[in-house]
């Protein structure tokens, strides 16, 4: 397969994409970002690692951090987790407090922010470090020792982090934090800070690929775990705009508002690729794109 190739033509085809997207600056430091910039890498499960366009840039990876707070919250501390998050679909906004009142202080899912805050408790509790627990993780599966937190972008969004610092104080109310909320959500903006590359994500999400295995050969997550994120990637990992990711892409996949997506190609690879401007559910449109270029050209899909 001429990976290379792939890569070049499914790129020129988003970039045909009619729909703009604009980047955030909700989150003052990303609102810097170039939107032009556009990069996507392959990794496949036997190693091999393939780039175009901005690949080896770092950028602020967000959201995508809550996969890898999830797998490591459920390789740590096992099943008992989903007794205070779901893993059902929102239908809602990533951010949006409306459904935790009727759903007493329990998130939908572990991506949108209110389920991920309670993952990262969690890990916090587990490891006493969820930000460098999620860093380490990172640097080990993508071989990257300089991929840091952008300490510049946490205190931006601890500044700006009003809807956050809400949905944190009233999960505490309904008694589902463990640890205190400045120091949850000081942890949880320290892994959305994360600044890596596609060919650092691409690498770092092989362990789904490879069903629960990471880079060194040891077990992560059991087989039917490593199943059962992919599955909530598929429905909850882009938001109230997952059914949409499904149709057009197929696979399962986690975006952040920094512009990336990481997808899973079950038994072959990883794919990420990184276009900063967001469509209104703060997904990558580019991003999308080219990777429903992607499936279509190939015929992946988990389906
Ligand atoms: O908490 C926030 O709003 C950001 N740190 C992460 C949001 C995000 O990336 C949503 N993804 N599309």
């Amino acid at each position: 397969m001429d990976y290379q190739g792939l890569l070049h033509e499914v790129m020129a085809e988003a970039l045909r994409e009619p729909g703009r997207g604009r980047v955030a600056d909700y989150i003052p430091a990303l609102a810097v970002a170039d939107p032009t910039a556009f990069g996507m890498a392959i990794a496949t499960v036997d190693g091999e690692v393939y780039g175009a366009g901005d690949w080896e840039q770092p950028f602020s990876i967000q959201s995508v951090s809550k996969l890898f707070s999830l797998a490591l919250a459920l390789a740590e501390g096992g099943e008992q987790l989903w007794q205070g998050v779901g893993r059902e679909p929102s239908g809602n906004p990533y951010n949006s407090l409306v459904q935790l009142e009727s759903e007493n202080g329990i998130p939908r899912n572990p991506f949108i922010n209110a389920g991920a805050i309670v993952v990262t408790d969690r890990l916090l509790e587990l490891t006493g470090d969820a930000g460098t627990a999620v860093k380490d993780f990172l640097r080990a599966e993508s071989r990257n020792e300089a991929l840091d937190i952008d300490e510049s972008v946490a205190v931006s969004e601890a500044l700006h982090g009003h809807r956050n610092a809400a949905l944190a104080h009233f999960i505490a109310s309904y008694g589902n934090l463990r640890n205190p909320v400045e120091s949850v959500l000081s942890h949880y903006y320290a892994h959305c800070a994360l600044a890596a590359s596609c060919r650092d994500m691409a690498l770092a999400g092989l362990f789904l690929a490879r069903h629960g295995i990471r880079a060194d050969g040891s077990r992560l997550l059991t087989r039917s775990e490593a199943k059962r994120v992919n599955a909530v990637l598929l429905t909850c990992g882009t938001y109230d705009a997952a059914g949409q990711f499904a149709f057009r892409v197929g696979l399962p996949g986690k975006s952040g508002v920094g512009g990336g997506i990481l997808a899973v190609l079950p038994g072959r690879g990883a794919v990420c690729v990184w276009s900063p401007p967001l469509d209104a559910t703060g997904n990558s449109v580019r991003g999308v794109a080219a990777l429903d270029a992607l499936t279509t050209a190939t015929g992946w899909s988990v389906f």
